[in-house]
């Protein structure tokens, strides 16, 4: 099926690649229960074979979907030869079901399973992966789709994206730690590396944005302002549905037809700009909560954000939808084709770097529904600290050794405003609940609804949630190193 060197994928060659791909989760039956298990698999990147996690059915169907009305009902079996625990990040389940090591249930053991049996609350664009320690970044993780009966008359597609590498993800955080850009070498004086300076004091001069060395545009409107630390891992590739665009997947859509994509950033320490090209698309949902449509051709997406879009496909031919890697210009993607249609060979450079993801694009975003409106019972301030140099990343400066406890009560209004510190964004995720966006870098806005929010750098942001789920939740950093650092903390209540 593979062919590395090609010019031109045509014809028969691309309903063979599609029927290898798999990734378009199969249908849960209404009062079946489905089987998940945890294990390995094997994929090609780039010519090699790597050995990834795999969450599947029997039928080999990667992830779950379902019909919102549904319960969500699970067995989960562990086929690995190491322990795991599977979080359905975005989903509300009660606390023991949440997947989280030791504040859910306890690992699960090689062999064993778990059952799951919850009510799905809502429809949208979820996905499911490992919550233990970095297990994600080898790509234990897959999508998990709750559709919606809305009469639509369109094609779905699934859009999942990873940061891939080669190495051990162990290695990775240990070079990070050592102060080494893992995938780069050592970086002597490097400028990123070192920011001792306390938060709050000048704006570094220049514009380093990203790594040096690498061929960054500076993005307009930065000037000779402090530009965000970015992307401190490079990756062997960036996949699409498991694949690069070296040899992407060709998704057959028709002429004239409408397609709702739904793209999830499962990478580890990747944020994406999606490039939609030509097409222009309308977003309907972010973090599967539906938003007043927005028309546009990109899109941010920090990790573990979920878009949904819907595109209309007027004419024939076969249509790149790329993401790129937020200052930087390496992407990856996949292409709608419609039949017959001619695929180029596509690049996995694009001409000019993507621009950081901005919060001017979240603060733009409505709801289609918003919380309803009610008093604030409790605020809390939380600031992200911590930095490269030592390694260490945290909420109000506690690091990977202590876990701190934030006081919540059972029944209230509570708005967090998180305070970045720091010389990076970081995509902060809150467990068990869906939050809204009420404001950020001093201005207030009713925003999305969200399960994950990119706090900009040396900006911040506030969220109202309404504490209805009794527990303990993980309040993190969706970076998995950066989790793994520290920057983690538990709401708990009730
Ligand atoms: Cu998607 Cu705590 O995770
Ligand atoms: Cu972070």
């Amino acid at each position: 099926m593979r062919t590395t060197r090609r010019g031109l994928l045509i014809g028969a060659g691309a309903a063979a690649l599609l029927a290898g791909g798999g990734i378009v989760a199969g249908l849960a039956s209404r009062r079946g229960k489905i089987a998940l298990a945890a294990e390995r698999r094997v994929i090609e990147v780039n010519g090699r074979a790597a050995t990834v996690g795999a969450l599947r059915q029997p039928d080999g169907t990667l992830g779950a979907r379902f019909r919102a009305g549904d319960r969500f009902r699970a067995t989960l079996s562990n086929r690995m030869v190491e322990p795991t625990l599977i979080h359905w990040h975005g989903l509300r389940p009660p606390v023991e079901q949440d997947g989280v090591p030791d504040l859910s249930q306890p690992l699960l053991a090689p062999g064993d399973a778990y059952d799951y049996d919850f009510a799905l609350r809502e429809p949208g664009t979820f996905w499911m992966h490992s919550h233990h320690g970095l297990q994600l970044q080898g790509l234990l993780a897959a999508p998990l789709i709750i559709a919606e009966d809305d009469g639509a008359d369109e094609q779905e597609v699934v859009l999942m994206l990873h940061d891939f590498s080669v190495r051990a993800p162990a290695e990775i955080l240990a070079d990070l730690k050592a102060g080494i850009m893992p995938g780069m070498g050592a970086m002597p004086g490097m400028p990123g590396m070192d920011h001792s300076a306390p938060a709050g004091q000048s704006a570094e001069a220049g514009s380093d944005l990203g790594m040096p060395g690498m061929d960054h545009g500076a993005p307009a409107g930065h000037g000779a302002e402090a530009a965000p630390d970015l992307n401190e891992v490079e990756f062997d590739a960036y996949l699409a549905n498991d694949r690069t665009l070296a040899d992407p997947e060709l998704v057959a859509v028709e002429r004239g037809g409408r397609v709702r994509l739904r793209v999830i950033n499962g990478a580890s320490s990747t944020n994406f700009v999606l490039d939609l090209g030509v097409l222009e698309g309308e977003l309907i949902a972010v973090d599967g909560r539906p938003v007043l449509p927005v028309r546009g051709r990109r899109f941010g997406i920090a990790m573990s954000q979920r878009l949904d879009l819907r595109l209309r496909l007027d004419a024939a031919g076969a249509f790149p939808v790329l993401a790129i890697r937020e200052g930087d210009r390496r992407a990856t993607g996949l292409v709608l084709r419609t039949p017959g249609a001619a695929v180029a060979r596509i690049s996995e450079s694009v001409p000019m770097a993507a621009e950081p993801l901005s919060f001017a694009e979240e603060q733009a975003l409505r709801p289609r529904d918003g919380l309803p409106e009610r008093p604030v019972d409790r605020r809390l301030a939380i600031a992200l600290t911590g930095g490269m140099a030592p390694y260490v990343w945290g909420l109000d400066g506690a690091g990977p050794e202590a876990m701190r406890e934030y006081p919540v009560a059972a029944g209230e209004r509570v708005e967090i405003t998180l305070d970045n510190r720091t010389t990076m964004s970081h995509p902060m995720h809150l467990h068990g609940h869906v939050f809204q966006v009420v404001g950020g870098n001093g201005a207030r806005f009713a925003g999305a609804l969200r399960d994950t929010v990119l706090v900009p750098y040396r900006g911040n942001v506030t969220i109202a949630f309404d504490a209805d789920n009794p527990g303990a939740w993980m309040l993190h950093c969706h970076n998995l190193y950066h989790m793994e650092a520290g920057m983690r903390a538990v709401l708990r209540y009730g």
